[in-house]
C-alpha cells in the first residue's frame, strides 16, 4: 500500500488569491521535444495578503525566473515538482520565466501534447501548470497576448481571441500573435499548431456584428465538418433568442483532434473538440454521432457565456458552469429534434450513468465539499444531475421567472469568477422566495426515492395522493433531510381520456405537487372516475418513484398517456417487473403475453413518432435492471430480459417485418430528427427479430448489412448479425474492417461492436483485439471503444464468474495509469459497484479494487477512486 497518502482538498479552505495578474504574455516557440515556453505576468498582491509568492508548476524544465527584470539567483527561488516560490517580492511587479517542455512524450493529453503531427492544449482542469509556472485556479482572470513560432510546416498557429499579427521568420519559420480581451482564468487557455484544413462560414449576429467561423480538421477532412458547422449556427441563433446571449468576439474557431481525454473543451474563441464528436457524414457516422456532434458543438458554445464569460470561483463550483450548460444544450436538443424524444434520451443516459453513482461509493453531491483530484468530478451526478437540478428550478418558479433570474445572473456576474450560492440568490431576488431548501439539491448526495398511494371518494369525487421521501445514507452522509420534489402530475380515466379536476378550486389538465418534507398529501376535486395517476411526468425529479397503483393503470399509460415521457416510462416500468419476477425465479407468462399484445399495439399507433417507438422497443438496461435487484446477478438478469425480448420477438415477428420492410429508405440520407427515428425504429426492429435467431433473420441481417448506404444501418445490420452469430458474422466483421480500415473513428466503431456482443465468447475475443495491430492503449478513443464498452456495456460477460473480466479490467488500468491517469481513472467506476453484486461476484471485484490500490506509483487519480471504492 503507498505509504503517502494524498491530502484532499477542501470546499471549506478555499481563501481568494494571493496575488493577481493584469497581463499574460506568453511566447511559445514549438518543437516537439524542446518547447520554450517564455511568460511575463503583471502581478500584484491582493488586499492586504503577505507571504511568498507561489505559483503552480509541473514538468517543467527551469530555464529562467526573473522579477522586475533581474534575474533570481538560486536562493532567491524554491523549484519543486508542484511549485515555483519566490520568498520575497514586491506588491506589484513584472515575473519573466522560461521554462522548456517535452510536448512530444506528453501521453497524459493535459498541458500541451501532440496529437497527429499537431501541438494542441487541454489546460481544464489543472493543465496549464504543465505549460508554465502561474496561479493555475480558475479564480486568477487575467487578459492574454500569445505569440507562437514554429516552423512553417505547423501552418495555422492559433490562440484565444483576435488575430494581431502574424509573418515569416528567417530560417523556415512563422509567427502568429493572438490577443484574448476578455479576462479569462488559465483552463480556458488553448493553442494549436499544425497543418489543418479549414472550413469557413459567416453568422451576423443579433446586433448585426459579423462573426466569422472555422473549423479546423485533419486535411482532406472539412466536408465533414459541415454538420458541425451548421450545428454551430443554430446554436448561436438558438442563444440569441433563448437567452438573449449574443457572441463576443469577431471569430470563432473549433479545432479537430484525434488523442482528447474527454468529449470536448470549451476555451475561449477556440473550442477544441475530440475529432469523434465533431466530423461526420452519413458514411462513417451513425445517426447517433449526428445528434451526439449537434449537442456538444451546442454545449461548448454555450459555455461562452457559463462557463467562460461567467467562471467558477473554484473548482468546488464545477456545476455551476458544467450543469447549467448541459441543461442549455439538453434544451437546445428538445426545440432541434422533439422534446418527448429527447427528454426520454437523456433520462435514460441519467439512469444509466448517475444512478449507479449515486447508489455507490463514489456517491458525491451535486457540489462536492473536498476532493484529491478534480479530474475525478467530471462526472454524471456533476453534469446530468446538475442539470436536472436547474430543470427542477425552472419548474418550481416557472419560465419567466427562471429566464429572469439569468438574466440577473449574467448581468452581475459578466466577467467574474463565482459560486453557486451567487447563482441561486439571482432567482431568490427576482422572485422574493426563500430558496434555501431548494439548494439542499446542491448539497446532499444519493437518489431520493418517492411512493405515492391514492385515495379515489367516488361519492366526494375527490382523490388523495399521499407523497413520502427517502434517501439512503451515502458516503459521509449518514442522515438525509427531506428535498423539495416537483412532482407533475396528471388523471386519465380507465379509458386513458385526460380527466380534468380541481386543485384548490382551480380547474386544471395537470399540477405541480412539491412535496417538501418527509411527506405531504395533496387533494384533488372534481375527479368525475377512479383515476389513473400519471405522475412525475416529463421526470420532473431526478428521483425514483414507486406508487400504489394496479399494472392495469401503467397498460392505460402505456396506449395513452399524453405525456410521451411517462408513456414510454410505463412499459419501461412493465418491463423491468417481468424481467425482474423471472430473474428471480417467479416468472409471470400471462402477463409476459400481456405485455408483447400491449407494445404490438403501440406499435401500430399510426399517430406515433418512429422515434418514439423505437425508444418503446428498448427494455430497460441490464444495468439499469441490476439497480432493481440486489444482491444482483448480472447473468440471471441478462438471461430474463433475453426472455422478455425473445417473448416480444415471437408475439410480434409479423408486425417487426412488416416495419423493417416499410421502413427502408429510398431517398437520399438526411441526418435530420425524423429521417433518423424512422432509421432507429427500422434497426430496433431487426434488433428485436434478431432476438430470437435462426437462419432467416441471420440472412434478414446480413442483408441489412451489405445493402446499408449509411453507417447507422451498417451498424444496425451487423450488431443484429452478431446476436445471430456464425459464418456470415465473422465475414460481415472482416468484410468490415477491410473496407474502413484507414478510417480511426469507424474502426473505433468495430471495437465497441465487439466488446458489446453477449455470447460466452466475448471475453476472449475482448481480451484478443488488445493484440491487434489496430489496438491503440494511447489513444484514448480506442481504448474506450473497447475496454470501457466491455466493462460499461456487456454486463453479463464482465461480470464473469470467473472474475477473468474484472483482472482484464484492472489489468488496462495499471497499464494505462502509467502514461494517462485521466483516462485511466474514468475506468474504474465499474469496478466501484462491488457492493451490489451477489457476493462471490462482489469479492472479485473488490480483490482487484485493492490491487489497484496497493500498486505503488499509483496516479491520485486512480488512487481516489479505489480507495473511496474500497472504503467501509
Ligand atoms: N469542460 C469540458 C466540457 O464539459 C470538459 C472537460 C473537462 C475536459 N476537463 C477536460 C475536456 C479535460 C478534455 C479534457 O465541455
Ligand atoms: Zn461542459
Amino acid at each position: 500500500m503507498r505509504t503517502d497518502t494524498p491530502q484532499p482538498i477542501s470546499l471549506a479552505d478555499y481563501t481568494p488569491p494571493a496575488f493577481l495578474i493584469d497581463e499574460v504574455h506568453l511566447d511559445f516557440a514549438l518543437a516537439a521535444n524542446t518547447t520554450r515556453v517564455k511568460a511575463k505576468l503583471t502581478i500584484r498582491r491582493n488586499g492586504d495578503h503577505t507571504g511568498p509568492l507561489v505559483l503552480n508548476g509541473e514538468r517543467l524544465k527551469p530555464i529562467s525566473v526573473a522579477v522586475d527584470g533581474r534575474v533570481l539567483g538560486d536562493g532567491e527561488r524554491t523549484i519543486d515538482a508542484e511549485f515555483l516560490t519566490v520568498p520575497d517580492v514586491p506588491d506589484a511587479f513584472v515575473l519573466e520565466t522560461e521554462v522548456e517542455i517535452d510536448p512530444e512524450n506528453n501521453k497524459a493529453l493535459e498541458g500541451l501534447y501532440m496529437s497527429g503531427g499537431r501541438f494542441c492544449t487541454q489546460c481544464e482542469a489543472e493543465g496549464f501548470r504543465k505549460i508554465t509556472w502561474y496561479p493555475d485556479r480558475p479564480d486568477v482572470l487575467s487578459r492574454f497576448t500569445v505569440r507562437i513560432e514554429a516552423d512553417k510546416t505547423f501552418r495555422h498557429l492559433l490562440s484565444n481571441g483576435n488575430l494581431m499579427s502574424s509573418g515569416e521568420l528567417p530560417g523556415g519559420r512563422h509567427f502568429a500573435v493572438w490577443n484574448d480581451p476578455f479576462p479569462k482564468p488559465a483552463y480556458l487557455f488553448a493553442l494549436v499548431g499544425g497543418e489543418l484544413d479549414v472550413l469557413e462560414d459567416k453568422l451576423v449576429t443579433m446586433s448585426g456584428r459579423t462573426v466569422d467561423l472555422r473549423i479546423f480538421v485533419d486535411t482532406g477532412m472539412a466536408a465533414r465538418a459541415a454538420y458541425a458547422m451548421d450545428a454551430l449556427k443554430r446554436s448561436m441563433v438558438w442563444d440569441e433568442q433563448t437567452f438573449g446571449r449574443e457572441y463576443d468576439l469577431d471569430l470563432f474557431m473549433i479545432v479537430a483532434v484525434r488523442d482528447f481525454n474527454f468529449g470536448a473543451m470549451e476555451n475561449k474563441g477556440l473550442n477544441i473538440f475530440n475529432s469523434s464528436l465533431l466530423l461526420a457524414d452519413p458514411a462513417t457516422a451513425t445517426d447517433m454521432d449526428f445528434e451526439r456532434i449537434e449537442s456538444v458543438v451546442a454545449h461548448e458554445y454555450f459555455h461562452n457565456w457559463t462557463g467562460d464569460r461567467i467562471t467558477c470561483r473554484d473548482w468546488f463550483q464545477l456545476c455551476l458552469k458544467e450543469g447549467l450548460t448541459v441543461f442549455r444544450d439538453q434544451s437546445f436538443s428538445a426545440d432541434m429534434r422533439g422534446a418527448a424524444v429527447q427528454r426520454i434520451k437523456d433520462v435514460k443516459a441519467l439512469r444509466a450513468r448517475q444512478f449507479p453513482e449515486d447508489q455507490g461509493p463514489l456517491a458525491h453531491p451535486v457540489r462536492p465539499s473536498s476532493y484529491l483530484k478534480i479530474d475525478n468530478f467530471y462526472t454524471a451526478t456533476i453534469y446530468e444531475k446538475g442539470a436536472e437540478v436547474i430543470r427542477m428550478l425552472k419548474t418550481l418558479i416557472g419560465p419567466e421567472k427562471f429566464r429572469e433570474g439569468m438574466d440577473l445572473y449574467f448581468d452581475r456576474w459578466d466577467g467574474h469568477a463565482t459560486t453557486v450560492e451567487e447563482f441561486i440568490r439571482c432567482f431568490a431576488e427576482v422572485t422574493g422566495e426563500d430558496l434555501s431548501d431548494f439548494f439542499a439539491w446542491y448539497e446532499q448526495a444519493g437518489t431520493p426515492k418517492v411512493s405515492l398511494k391514492h385515495s379515489y371518494d367516488a361519492g366526494a369525487r375527490t382523490l388523495q395522493i399521499d407523497l413520502s421521501q427517502h434517501t439512503a445514507p451515502t458516503p459521509g452522509q449518514p442522515n438525509k433531510r427531506p428535498l423539495p420534489v416537483p412532482v407533475t402530475i396528471g388523471l386519465l380515466d380507465g379509458e386513458g381520456r385526460t380527466l380534468a379536476f380541481e386543485r384548490d378550486g382551480k380547474a386544471l389538465d395537470q399540477t405541480v405537487v412539491v412535496l417538501d418534507a418527509a411527506q405531504a398529501s395533496v387533494t384533488l376535486s372534481g375527479v368525475d372516475a377512479a383515476p389513473v395517476i400519471s405522475a412525475l411526468r416529463g421526470f420532473s425529479a431526478p428521483v425514483t418513484l414507486t406508487t400504489d397503483a394496479p399494472a392495469k393503470d401503467r397498460y392505460v399509460q402505456l396506449a395513452s398517456d399524453p405525456d410521451l415521457f411517462n408513456r414510454w416510462e410505463a412499459g419501461q416500468d412493465l418491463a423491468r417487473a417481468l424481467i425482474v419476477a423471472r430473474a428471480k425465479g417467479a416468472p409471470d407468462e400471462v402477463g409476459e403475453e400481456r405485455f408483447a399484445e400491449a407494445m404490438g399495439r403501440a406499435l401500430n399507433d399510426q399517430a406515433s413518432d418512429p422515434a418514439f417507438k423505437a425508444l418503446l422497443l428498448s427494455l430497460p438496461s441490464e444495468s439499469d435492471l441490476a439497480l432493481a435487484i440486489q444482491p444482483a446477478d448480472p447473468a440471471a438478469i441478462h438471461a430474463a430480459r433475453e426472455a422478455l425480448r425473445t417473448r416480444l420477438s415471437l408475439h410480434l415477428t409479423e408486425d417487426l417485418k412488416r416495419l423493417h420492410i416499410g421502413l427502408q429508405e429510398l431517398a437520399e440520407f438526411s441526418p435530420d430528427a425524423a429521417s433518423a427515428g424512422r432509421r432507429a425504429l427500422r434497426n430496433a426492429a431487426l434488433d428485436l427479430l434478431a432476438a430470437n435467431p435462426r437462419a432467416e433473420i441471420g440472412e434478414l441481417a446480413e442483408g441489412h448489412y451489405r445493402a446499408a448506404a449509411n453507417m447507422t444501418d451498417a451498424i444496425g445490420g451487423l450488431s443484429a448479425l452478431m446476436l445471430v452469430g456464425g459464418e456470415a458474422y465473422e465475414a460481415a466483421l472482416a468484410d468490415f474492417f477491410d473496407r474502413w480500415k484507414s478510417e480511426p473513428m469507424v474502426i473505433d466503431k468495430w471495437f465497441a461492436l465487439q466488446a458489446r456482443d453477449p455470447d460466452e465468447s466475448a471475453l476472449g475475443r475482448v481480451m484478443g483485439l488488445t493484440a491487434h495491430p489496430a489496438f491503440e492503449q494511447k489513444n484514448p478513443n480506442r481504448l474506450r471503444a473497447l475496454v470501457s464498452t466491455f466493462a460499461n456495456f456487456n454486463p453479463s460477460r464482465f461480470h464473469d464468474a470467473s472474475g477473468a473480466g474484472y483482472r482484464f479490467l484492472a489489468d488496462q488500468i495499471l497499464v494505462v495509469d502509467s502514461f494517462n491517469p485521466m483516462t485511466a481513472a474514468r475506468l474504474v467506476e465499474p469496478l466501484g459497484g462491488w457492493r451490489r453484486y451477489k457476493p462471490e461476484l462482489g469479492a472479485l471485484m473488490k480483490r482487484e479494487l485493492a490491487r489497484i490500490a496497493a500498486t505503488e506509483g499509483l496516479s491520485k487519480n486512480v488512487y481516489e477512486l479505489a480507495a473511496k471504492a474500497l472504503a467501509e
